[in-house]
């Protein structure tokens, strides 16, 4: 049993984040953590949810998962951060979160947070890595430990082999293109491992 706590917290329009997110909790269940599953809050006016049916199904998908507070970072030893990519970038919804935890990160307590994520596209090459790189950029002032996939397991290769973080390519259908289940849940155990170590570091 692992003394680990881990929050994974995402955000997702059409369902896919919130899949990975659920891959990721499996993966770090076995690995012993303890975990929440959070999503942040969402910025789009209500009426333009409304008007697509995809975004409105999501929602109430993700309806009674709790919406991340500071709180839950500073309970976390651990964090998996999953969003799809916007041009490149997280989420705006993401980015506001982030944005809003001056207060913890003035008071040191975003530092040593073993970090790692995971993103989606709908193009094979639709700035998959730039948007692990926007996530990664903030955790460096977070003073958080990235623990990257890299190539630790065979089953990265299978999951189309990014190294910066499981991501996966999302047909028009909305369905996940490469089977990244076993990535997902690679990159969840890992994270949990290196939480791990940090936490017996510091006893
Ligand atoms: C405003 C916006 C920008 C997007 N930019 C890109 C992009 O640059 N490249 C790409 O491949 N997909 C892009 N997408 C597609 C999303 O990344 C895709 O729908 C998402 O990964 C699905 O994840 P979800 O089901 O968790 O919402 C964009 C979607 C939106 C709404």
């Amino acid at each position: 049993m692992s003394n680990v706590k881990l929050a994974v917290i995402f955000y997702s329009m059409g369902g896919t984040n919130y899949q990975l997110s659920k891959w990721a909790e499996e993966g770090a269940k076995e690995a012993g953590a303890e975990v929440k599953v959070l999503k942040v809050q969402e910025l789009a006016p209500e009426s333009v949810i409304e008007g697509n049916e995809v975004w409105k199904a999501t929602v109430e998908a993700t309806k009674d998962v709790p919406v991340v507070t500071s709180d839950d970072i500073e309970w976390a030893d651990a964090i998996i951060f999953s969003v799809p990519t916007r041009f490149g970038n997280m989420p705006s919804q993401m980015k506001q979160f982030l944005d809003t935890q001056g207060g913890l990160w003035a008071t040191g307590k975003t530092i040593n947070k073993v970090v790692s994520a995971m993103t989606s596209a709908q193009n094979p090459h639709g700035g998959q890595e730039a948007t692990l790189l926007s996530l990664y950029t903030s955790m460096m002032h977070w003073g958080a430990i990235i623990a990257t996939p890299g190539y630790t397991d065979p089953v990265i290769f299978g999951a189309g082999g990014n190294p910066y973080g499981t991501s996966v390519t999302v047909g028009q259908d909305g369905k996940m293109i490469e089977d990244v289940q076993a990535a997902v849940k690679h990159q969840a155990k890992r994270t949990v491992t290196v939480a791990e170590w940090v936490k017996k570091a510091n006893q």
